[in-house]
């Protein structure tokens, strides 16, 4: 299966669609048919395409949804499938890319994928059967990304006597459907795929009919992109020789930009004008949208990969919270709170999820509330970055608009969204610096700060081992503070409870608040089972590797559960306690601690020692 072409809108004589339908709806054969009866020519470009998985990838990367599916390549040796078929043809009008995917409705990733590229979906309905649950969830996923073009091919005519009654009765049903998810155009159209009616060749059994046959209606459908879209690049790389160029190469992702243009560069504001347009057939007088180039500018501007130049008159927006649809394509479930890594434009950051507004139920267009994504699911929901990044909303710029999430631990593309509009919030705040700060707080107390991270099963010994050098620290003189699991449940983080989502919370909080306990100049120990990794990750992250000592309690379940000091193993074997740790929830190891302690061999005087050696080491005791 070769990975979506990339690079730029439609174009007068390119057209990407999706066939949505399954094969009961006879597409099938309708593909069939368009690449072999229509007089095809073989579009040698496109075919080296399909050959070659790299051939048609940009080479400014355009790293949106259709980036994703090159991506997906990888995922597939991974395990993970996502099955898109891209399908090349050209007749002497326009060439063609068709998006193929399975139509059952478990693979709405797959769908999404697809349409994420296409500018035309068409929607097949077998006319005996009429408009059907899978009908509107198409149309759905189809609206959600963004195609604004439909062909309803109400197909097997011939099985319904070429009734025109019928097929009247079929589009007067999807029209309220089209129209509550505001698509632009809906073409109809009475089709037999079987037969070949109305797909290349009018059907002379459907006289009734006027329109024009199916592949005529791709080859005229008119899906450009108001010329109005205004300019983008994505810094993709800087090139630089001896003789003092400069160019910043990457993929023109919107609009058309000249030498003398002022453009703006993005995170930075600054501006300047564009001076050259290099490429490899020489300069160019114009760059539009799915180009790769090489801009030099007039000025001596700072500009990292990961930038985007903008039109100075029509900037895009700068936020680092944005409300958007994501749709989950990973197995493990999307949990709020939990950091991952987006990819937007040629930017990388670390986003998370800061509120799950909704699940869309696709097949009724209704909100659900929910706590979580599962793999197939779109979701509604506020993102917060690590920082502000330029983008469009995906209505303006599907390029610019979209983002992919990776998992930090698996590495693995889990999901894909589409921004619809920036949060305010962010922008009014500014980050307050005082006089006294970590340093003078630090200093006071004569210590350095650091946070002491113990992780391991419930019973496994954390809090007691926390305790042991606590006071063994503060018998040092060093200013301490133990942030416990079941004491912090009892108040700050009392709302939460201990399913995936509620601990991936818990822990965010406790991070935080450790973060604030060591830029208050403390030592501080977290004692958590904090069973994710992932979340371990963050805390090393917002900590700082050099303050973060993760300590791997290490006591094996049946040790736990003969200990059982609370009663809990107990109750969780007997099914009184869901969601336990090391029962019915998991517990995801520490693979690279600073430090092991497998409690079968230390005693808590012994893993102390073990511990106030560690700090030692780093000078945080003498
Ligand atoms: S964490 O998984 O979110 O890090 P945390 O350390 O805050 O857990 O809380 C764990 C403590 O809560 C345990 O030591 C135990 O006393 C109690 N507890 C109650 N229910 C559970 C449960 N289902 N799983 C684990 N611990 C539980």
């Amino acid at each position: 299966m070769a990975p979506a072409p990339t690079g730029g809108p439609a174009s007068a004589d390119m057209l990407r669609f999706i066939t949505c339908g399954s094969v009961d709806d006879g597409k099938s054969t309708l593909i069939g048919r368009l690449l072999f009866d229509a007089k095809v020519i073989p579009d040698d470009h496109l075919t080296a395409a399909t050959r070659n998985d790299h051939a048609y990838r940009a080479p400014g990367g355009i790293p949106d949804l259709a980036l994703l599916v090159d991506g997906l390549q990888v995922e597939r040796e991974q395990g993970i499938t996502i099955d898109v078929g891209y399908r090349f043809f050209a007749t002497a009008r326009r060439r063609f890319i068709i998006a193929d995917t399975p139509g059952h409705e478990q693979y709405t990733r797959n769908m999404a994928t697809g349409a994420s590229t296409a500018d035309v979906a068409v929607i097949l309905v077998d006319a005996r059967k009429g408009v059907l649950r899978q009908t509107r969830r198409h149309s759905a996923i189809v609206a959600l990304m963004g195609i604004r073009h439909v062909v309803l091919a109400v197909n097997k005519m011939d099985l319904i006597d070429y009734g025109e009654a019928r097929f009247e009765e079929i589009v007067a049903t999807y029209k309220p459907i089209a129209e509550q998810l505001s698509v632009q155009s809906v073409a109809a159209l009475p089709l037999s795929a079987l037969l070949g009616d109305n797909v290349i060749q009018p059907s002379i059994a459907m006289p009734w009919y006027r329109g024009p046959t199916l592949l005529h209606h791709l080859e005229t459908v008119s899906v450009e992109l108001p010329k109005t879209q205004p300019f983008r690049l994505a810094v993709q790389c800087i090139n630089r020789d001896a003789s003092g160029f400069r160019g910043y190469a990457g993929t023109v992702l919107g609009g058309g930009i000249g030498p003398g243009d002022e453009v703006v560069v993005l995170p930075s504001g600054m501006r300047g004008h564009v001076e050259r347009i290099v490429t490899w057939e020489g300069d160019l007088a114009q760059a539009v949208a799915g180009q790769a180039v090489t801009v030099t500018l007039a000025e001596p501007i700072d500009i990292a990969r990961g930038d985007m130049i903008a039109a100075a008159d029509q900037p895009p927006q700068m936020t680092d919270q944005f409300a958007a649809h994501l749709v989950w394509m990973d197995e493990a479930p999307m949990l709020p709170g939990r950091h991952y890594l987006m990819h937007l434009g040629t930017a990388k950051l670390t986003a998370m999820v800061s509120e799950l507004k909704h699940v869309l139920d696709i097949d009724s267009g209704q909100h659900k509330a929910a706590k979580q994504l599962a793999m197939n699911d779109i979701g509604f929901a506020n993102l917060s970055l690590d920082r502000a990044v330029p983008f469009d909303a995906y209505a303006e710029n599907r390029e610019t608009g979209s983002f992919i999430l990776i998992d930090r631990v698996s590495n693995a593309t889990v999901g894909a969204g589409m921004i619809r509009f920036p949060l305010r919030r962010a922008t009014n705040l500014t980050w307050q610096d005082f006089t006294v700060d970590k340093r003078a707080r630090a200093a006071i107390k004569g210590q350095q700060p650091a946070v002491l991270w113990f992780t391991g099963l419930s019973g496994a010994g954390k809090s007691t081992i926390a305790d042991s050098v606590e006071r063994r620290l503060h018998a040092l003189g060093r200013h301490t503070y133990t942030l416990d699991g079941d004491n912090v449940r009892h108040g700050l983080n009392r709302d939460l409870g201990f399913t995936d989502a509620d601990r991936v919370e818990n822990i965010r909080r406790v991070v935080e608040t450790a973060r604030l306990f060591a830029d208050a100049g403390l030592i501080v120990l977290v004692s958590f089972i904090s069973p994710f990794r992932a979340e371990r990750q963050l805390a090393r992250d917002r900590v700082g590797a050099e303050e973060f000592i993760e300590i791997f309690v290490d006591t094996t379940l049946a040790e736990c559960e003969r200990r059982d000091p609370k009663g809990l193993y107990r109750k969780a074997r007997t099914g009184q306690l869901p969601n336990f740790t090391g029962i019915d929830s998991a517990y995801e190891p520490p693979p690279r601690p600073e430090l092991h302690l497998r409690t079968a061999n230390h005693s808590v005087e012994q893993a102390t020692d073990l511990i106030l050696e560690t700090l030692r080491q780093r000078g945080i005791i003498d």
